[in-house]
């Protein structure tokens, strides 16, 4: 390595530092930002068993990535020729690692502090939506599908959630007689385990679906699944048929409420 090389990766480490404890393993001027994550080379490790299952050109096309943490899906798309990419994540400390990594690759990226629940505040659809590894951390999870349906998917979703539980799938019947009950005793009933405390040390994972409850839950909230490319991943195409969120719902019948004349 000439003494250039290692003074820029040397101020590159230093910086990695200083952003705090990395999720997400980038190598950045040659330095791995999180050498030792549990999972290994993460996430490049599980991109590589699903990276096929997306398109190669996304030139002409937007991105929004939820949960972007240090953007290693947003770079991904870049590379991919992507020409407007937006990440946004609540945590601020994920997004400045984020903003370096951009900087560092030389490549435009905007990151911008944004819930999940807020997606309707940006006012813009997107080609393709990224939302990797948030849902078992939401509170609210088919709340978030049906917000990101709602308000901007307009194609592809990428979807990934942690899974428990069975990986069989069974077919869902339309309709259930009220005395009928056997199916809620199946593993691979549609099912989603609550944590009220912590699991694997982490208070911020609330929720966990089986296979067939991610699977339906993407389908109630208006996505067809047109890919099962690795376990926890799913490829989307959004329905025609848009559901209406609670939340929208609840806005609305507000705001009918407050137009209706007072008798
Ligand atoms: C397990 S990491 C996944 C990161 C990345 N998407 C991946 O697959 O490698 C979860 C990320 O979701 C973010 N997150 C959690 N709840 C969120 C919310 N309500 N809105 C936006 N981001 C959220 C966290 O800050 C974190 O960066």
């Amino acid at each position: 390595m000439q003494t250039a090389e290692r003074q820029s990766s040397a101020q590159t480490q230093e910086r990695i530092h200083a952003l705090g404890e990395w999720f997400q393993n980038l190598s950045l001027d040659g330095v791995q930002t999180a050498p030792h994550h549990f999972l290994g080379d993460y996430p490049a490790v599980k991109f590589t068993r699903f990276a096929h299952a997306l398109p190669d050109d996304l030139r002409g096309k937007s991105v929004l990535d939820i949960g972007c943490n240090a953007g290693f899906y947003s770079l991904e798309m870049k590379r991919r020729g992507a020409d407007r990419v937006l990440g946004i994540d609540f945590d601020e400390r994920y997004l400045a690692q984020a903003r370096f990594a951009a900087e560092v690759r030389g490549v435009e990226i905007e990151f911008r502090r944004l819930s999940v629940y807020e997606v309707a505040s940006l006012g813009e659809r997107f080609d393709v939506v990224i939302f990797m590894g948030v849902l078992y951390h939401l509170r609210h999870p088919l709340l978030a599908l049906d917000l990101i349906h709602e308000h901007v998917a307009d194609d592809l979703l990428l979807f990934q959630s942690m899974q428990r539980g069975s990986n069989d799938v069974m077919p869902v019947e339309e309709d259930y007689d009220f005395w009928q009950t056997e199916m809620f005793t199946r593993p691979e009933f549609p099912a989603m385990y609550f944590l009220e405390h912590k699991y694997a040390g982490d208070p911020t994972n609330w929720w966990i679906p089986n296979r067939a409850c991610t699977e339906a839950m993407l389908r109630s909230a208006g996505f067809d699944i047109v890919a099962h490319p690795e376990d926890e991943v799913f490829v989307c195409r959004i329905k025609e048929q848009t559901p209406e969120s609670d939340l929208t719902r609840a806005a609305r019948q507000a705001r009918e409420s407050r137009r209706a004349p007072a008798v």
